[in-house]
């Protein structure tokens, strides 16, 4: 076992500081391959060969060197300096900086997990031992989320901390930056948010200007923290939904993970003047009057002492609040854009009492001011409910799939909670000691699912990556609190595969699948062989590797043992196998269930699978017909197989992509 098991790991990130722009110098991650003939024993003389890759230069051009995952450095050239670079000895392949966006407490009650029953109480419960690590903007050290009562210390870990000694602890381990020479703190409020729903600890009494107030913890409490602030890809899917292909952190090794709501809502009402009343989410606002005031469309009238109807996508609108504010408005009503469909989320600054309402919704409050020449409405604030059975529901900017880097694994794999998330925050909004804050995004249910995959990794220390993510997909649901298809809030229709991947994950099932789809790695780079010529598999792997020979190949996507299948499907059939590994009882027995594909005979051999031992494989074969040709080009289907037995549901996911060859 490694020893640091980066559970999927998380989020984000945006590598160095613009500040650091100097004209036409950029930031460039330069790839080296080690020459053969020679030995770095120490640090330093590795560090100089790399310098003596670059110009000499006060200040210094080299912003990081690398010497675990890869070989090489991040350094700021002008194209002239990478040109020359490119021509020396060991130069393998250099890459631009890239910014990516931050994709930006209910939800471990949400997902089932409680003391008297499911993961929180076996043996190995709450994550303990394992440890997160998490790629995010920083670190609140001193937030109670993080102290170590009752921690031991983990004798594995071998990592830095870059804060004093104090700052961390037998809970927070570890913590670094790659974007300067300071400490990691938080300055954000972001990677506060993320930690502490992975791992945070039990903290009573936590809520925002009064609401979602509750016991926030993460969902593996008594798991370790090493934080590393700057640097890398996650896996959360992304913001970009409801777009299609919008996905990203597409690699099959990525748990990918999409975004949903949770089944408590911070209430507020908007009653109109024909008595119609509108719900929204709001953080509501101490000694609003609920009294009747006039209504306005954004820009059309004056707004002082009025409420303003504001379409904003994402209800994302800082400077507007303080101008309305100026201007003396009452209130807002902020309604999402179209393409939001009915996704409502809680707008987070509340300097004016805030509600905010859906697209559809909006709509209708628009199209009552347009039908009347005094337009009013009345604002009350409902406080925090739950028990709201259309959850989870796929929220419209969770990106979609299909994969655009690698069609044939489908992505994302997996729903969390990501919409209106309390979680611990750099600082305090509310006066209140210490800061909380909710927060929206996949960025939100990536930390989830790190939580979860730490929570079956302490259960189950001995099992794979691969295995944890196969744990989490196969168990998930497709239906909401209701039993209904969970929806998509694009339009409030069931949503597809590429909105939810193999659906909801459940932990309490999640920890004791049954069937497991392991992959060893092996396969993944049997994968790349598939995709890249092999210099660039080297790059990747940071190995020479033989892509035809007795140990890697070429593997197509369809053949890596992925538990999902996303297949391209034209006048000629297609077979593929799977194989799966006994983790439940020694003996049993596994039904196959075809959940059809509309326009494929979907065939599944053998139909049972008998076991006898634990850890036993078996093998099992799919074949793909297509039936209906009058589909013309790229049209997707979608159904699925699963493997029933007396105790075990272990369903996967099928996509199938109708084309005209
Ligand atoms: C917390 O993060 C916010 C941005 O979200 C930033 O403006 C503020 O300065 C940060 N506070 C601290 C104490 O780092
Ligand atoms: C939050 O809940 C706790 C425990 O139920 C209670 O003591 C506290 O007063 C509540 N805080 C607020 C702001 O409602
Ligand atoms: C309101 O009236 C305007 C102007 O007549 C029109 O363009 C708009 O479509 C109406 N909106 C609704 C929601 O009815
Ligand atoms: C792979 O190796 C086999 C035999 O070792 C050879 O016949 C085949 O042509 C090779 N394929 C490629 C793509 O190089
Ligand atoms: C499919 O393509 C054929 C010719 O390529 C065309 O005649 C037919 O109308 C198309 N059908 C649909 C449903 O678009």
């Amino acid at each position: 076992m490694s020893p640091m098991f980066l559970v999927s790991i998380l989020i984000l990130t945006f590598i160095f500081h613009p500040a650091l722009a100097n004209n036409n110098l950029e930031t460039y991650i330069v790839h080296l391959s080690l020459p053969e003939d020679r030995f770095f024993e120490q640090s330093e003389s590795l560090e100089s060969w790399y310098h003596s890759f670059l110009p000499r230069q006060d200040p210094p051009r080299i912003v990081h060197t690398y010497r675990h995952v890869i070989n090489g450095f991040a350094a700021k050239l002008t194209p002239r300096e990478l040109e020359e670079i490119e021509k020396k000895d060991g130069f393998l392949y250099a890459r631009r900086e890239e910014y990516s966006s931050l994709h930006t407490t209910r939800t471990p009650t949400f997902l089932g997990l409680n003391q008297n029953n499911g993961p929180w109480t076996s043996p190995a419960s709450f994550g303990k031992g394992v440890i997160i690590g998490v790629l995010d903007t920083g670190i609140t050290p001193s937030h109670p989320s993080f102290d170590d009562k009752a921690f031991p210390s983990s004798r594995r870990w071998k990592g830095k901390c870059e804060f004093n000694k104090k700052a961390c602890n037998n809970k927070l381990i570890g913590a670094r930056s790659f974007v300067d020479t300071n400490p990691p703190f938080d300055d954000d409020g972001h990677g506060t948010h993320t930690a502490s729903t992975a791992a945070g600890n039990f903290v009573p009494g936590a809520n925002l200007f009064g609401q979602a107030n509750g016991t926030a913890s993460g969902l593996a409490p008594l798991a370790h923290l090493a934080i590393y602030k700057g640097i890398l890809v996650s896996s959360s899917a992304g913001n970009d939904g409801p777009k299609l292909n919008s996905a990203i952190n597409e690699a099959p090794w990525m748990l990918t993970v999409g975004a949903s709501t949770t089944d408590r809502k911070i209430v507020g009402v908007a009653k109109l003047g024909n008595r119609d009343e509108i719900e929204g989410v709001t953080l509501g606002h101490p000694n609003f009057p609920s009294t009747m005031l006039p209504l306005v469309n954004e820009g059309e009238a004056e707004s002082k002492g009025k409420i303003v109807l504001y379409e904003t996508p994402g209800s994302y609108l800082t400077d507007l609040e303080e101008y309305y504010k100026e201007a003396g408005a009452a209130a807002l009503i902020l309604m999402n854009v179209d393409y939001e469909g009915y996704t409502a989320l809680v707008f987070r600054k509340a300097v004016l009492p805030t509600l905010s309402v859906s697209y559809f919704d909006g709509e209708k409050i628009r199209a009552y001011i347009n039908s009347t020449s005094k337009p009013a409405v009345t604002v009350s604030f409902k406080g925090t409910f739950v028990g709201d059975k259309t959850a989870p529901a796929v929220a419209s900017f969770s990106s979609r799939g299909p994969n655009s880097a690698s069609p044939g694994i489908l992505k994302p794999d997996i729903i969390g909670p990501g919409a209106d998330i309390i979680a611990a925050w750099n600082e305090s909004l509310d006066h209140g000691n210490p800061g909380f804050y909710i927060d929206s995004g996949t960025s939100m249910s990536c930390p989830h699912l790190s939580g979860v995959a730490a929570l079956i990794k302490s259960a189950h220390p001995d099992w794979s990556p691969a295995m944890i993510k196969s744990a989490i997909m196969t168990t998930a649901t497709q239906f909401n609190l209701n039993q209904d298809p969970i929806l998509d809030q694009r339009q409030n229709l069931p949503a597809d595969i590429f909105a939810i991947g193999a659906g909801h994950a459940n932990p309490s099932l999640a920890m004791n699948p049954g069937l497991v789809y392991d992959i060893p790695s092996r396969d993944y780079i049997s994968y790349l062989c598939s995709l890249y010529d092999e210099n660039q598999v080297a790059v990747i792997v940071q190995e020479n590797i033989n892509c035809n020979g007795s140990e890697y190949h070429s593997l197509p996507e369809a053949e890596l043992n992925y538990p999902s299948f996303a297949v391209e499907l034209g006048r000629k059939s297609l077979s593929y196998s799977r194989t799966v590994t006994n983790v439940g009882n020694a003996k049993s027995t596994y039904n196959v269930k075809i959940e059809n594909v509309p326009g494929v005979n979907m065939v599944v051999e053998p139909t049972v699978l008998v076991f006898t031992n634990v850890n036993q494989k078996m093998t099992y074969k799919v074949s793909f017909n297509r039936q209906d040709f009058t589909k013309n080009g790229s049209e997707y289907v979608q159904g699925a197989i699963a493997w029933i037995s007396a105790n075990h549901k272990v369903r996967i996911p099928v996509s199938v992509k109708m084309v005209n060859t």
